[in-house]
């Protein structure tokens, strides 16, 4: 065990991030009436490249006029490797309103690309006198990102959430399919003649939440791209929130509920963590460390997997 404490992620919810793309305002007022707790508006994939200036535009402006309630704002900003995400960093911190949370940056590779996009940004908000720190969130989704994954996790004190973006990783790892997410046909194991399909996104996911973990970020599952396949969406989230993320994007409100159904914790599931925890104070005063619930062994450890239930439940009651 390191004498460094695990740091608290933000204490906010991003149960699910819903994006859409910065050059089709009409979706915008829809968002924001949305039950998404986080709220992507998109400059980069989903804008033509001949719509950027128009898309920066519509979002500064939306930013200030549109009301965006509680949830979470954030503008996804264009890769590193094109001519549009330094104008985006700086008209974004220039003009846009103060009720900008947060900007996401899309393809990091190490931790220079936060380091530049921090230094950018820091620069812009001291001759703004900008009083509210904007935040980052990042996309692992190139070979590069999960190569340097716990790097870019430690890169810079703004940085609040790190997603997996399944497209643009396959992609970039050679991957043989166009699936973005989810089981892939190919991918299975086959035992007396039955096929049995695992689970591709598993080990990227696992570096992600063990970067984010060590260093107090957000994990996040990124996209499912086929919003036709609820039960598949579903799969892929509750193996996501299983494995410690904790949330999911949508690009289609249909996916919305979905998300926010998995990453809240059911009923039956926290009044369990809170007997598991009353078990365990009984066990405190008779000096035992260990005791049975259920005819299962709980413990100290116990205790602390019993609290990261009912903290997310009590966070979403407060939210
Ligand atoms: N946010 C809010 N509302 C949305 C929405 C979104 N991302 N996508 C669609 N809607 C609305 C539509 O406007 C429509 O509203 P209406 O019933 O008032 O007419 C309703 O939801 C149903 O939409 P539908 O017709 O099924 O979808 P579409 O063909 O209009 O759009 C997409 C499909 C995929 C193009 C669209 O959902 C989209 O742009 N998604 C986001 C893409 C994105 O941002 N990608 C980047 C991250 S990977
Ligand atoms: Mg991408």
């Amino acid at each position: 065990m390191s004498f460094r404490l695990q740091p608290l992620p933000p204490a906010r919810l991003n149960r699910c991030q819903l994006f859409g793309p910065g050059s089709n305002t009409k979706l915008f007022a829809k968002m924001a009436a949305s039950a998404a707790d986080v709220i992507n508006l998109d400059l980069e994939d989903s804008v033509a490249p001949s719509d950027k200036d128009t898309a920066r535009a519509n979002v500064i402006e939306a930013i200030g006029a549109v009301d965006w309630g509680r949830k979470s704002l954030s503008v996804r900003i264009n890769g590193l490797d094109t001519p549009f995400w330094y104008r985006d960093v700086v008209d974004l911190l220039e003009q846009a309103s103060d009720r900008l949370d947060m900007i996401m940056i899309p393809k990091v590779g190490c931790a220079a690309d936060i380091y530049a996009v921090d230094a950018l940004v820091t620069s812009v908000e001291r001759a703004k006198g900008r009083s509210k720190p904007i935040k980052f969130e990042v996309i692992i989704e190139s070979a590069a990102g999960i190569a340097h994954v716990e790097e870019i996790a430690a890169a810079s004190p703004r940085l609040e959430a790190m997603s997996l973006g399944a497209a643009d990783f396959a992609a970039s790892m050679g991957m043989q399919t166009t699936g973005i997410g989810g089981t892939q046909e190919d991918y299975y194991m086959l035992r007396e003649g039955q096929k049995y399909w695992a689970d591709p996104w598993h080990w990227a996911q696992t570096a992600i939440v063990a970067a984010c973990r060590t260093h107090g970020v957000l994990p996040v599952d990124g996209p499912f791209g086929d919003f036709s396949d609820d039960d598949g969406f579903r799969a892929q989230a509750l193996r996501s929130a299983t494995l410690g993320m904790v949330g999911k994007w949508a690009i289609h409100p249909k996916q919305i509920a979905l998300a926010n159904e998995v990453f809240t914790p059911p009923e039956a599931k926290v009044a369990e963590a809170r007997e598991i925890l009353a078990a365990m104070e009984e066990a405190k005063r008779t000096g035992a460390g260990a005791t049975v619930y259920k005819g299962r062994l709980v413990d100290i450890a116990s205790i602390k997997q019993a609290e990261v239930i009912v903290k997310q439940s009590e966070l979403i009651a407060a939210g």
